[in-house]
């Protein structure tokens, strides 16, 4: 964990604005990727509304199924050291193409971050903006369990 951008929370979520300290982060964590199957390395910085940005990379296992991606490491790491309130992730790939989350992390992303800012990038620039109610118009979530 480090210190976040110092941006007021209003400014940093306009369209466009500066994410790249948090991109920066995401390219850094990306690096600690353990993806020897499909050595497609992924980076994930998500930030907290305080500002503070936690990383994840994703990480492979022999038997494929338990590997898990970079956005739910960084989600899980956050949620298991206190953070609760999320305004922005960026994550990281070496493709030219954008890369968004998988189906998977979208619905952690969703559950437990809302509707946040997602913001894709590869090595040399960033590649996208969704927000995540594009990504996944119409999710299940807990006000469907009654
Ligand atoms: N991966 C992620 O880390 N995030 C995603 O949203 C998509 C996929 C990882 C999982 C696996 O280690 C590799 O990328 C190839 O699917």
């Amino acid at each position: 964990m480090c210190a976040g951008p110092s941006l007021p929370s209003w400014m940093a979520s306009l369209p466009g604005s500066d994410a790249k300290a948090l991109i920066a982060a995401a390219r850094r964590a990306r690096r600690y990727a353990r993806a020897p199957y499909s050595r497609f390395q992924v980076g994930a910085a998500l930030e907290t509304t305080a500002g503070t940005i936690i990383t994840g990379c994703n990480l492979e296992n022999a038997t494929y199924g338990l590997s898990m991606c970079a956005e739910r490491v960084a989600m899980f790491k956050a949620l298991s050291e206190g953070h609760r309130h999320f305004r922005r992730v960026a994550i990281v790939t070496a493709t030219q193409a954008s890369s968004p989350p998988c189906g998977a992390c979208l619905q952690i992303l969703w559950e437990f971050g809302g509707n946040l800012e997602v913001i894709l990038a590869n090595l040399r620039r960033e590649t996208g903006r969704h927000t995540l109610s594009d990504l996944l118009p119409v999710p299940f979530d807990d006000r469907l369990l009654q």
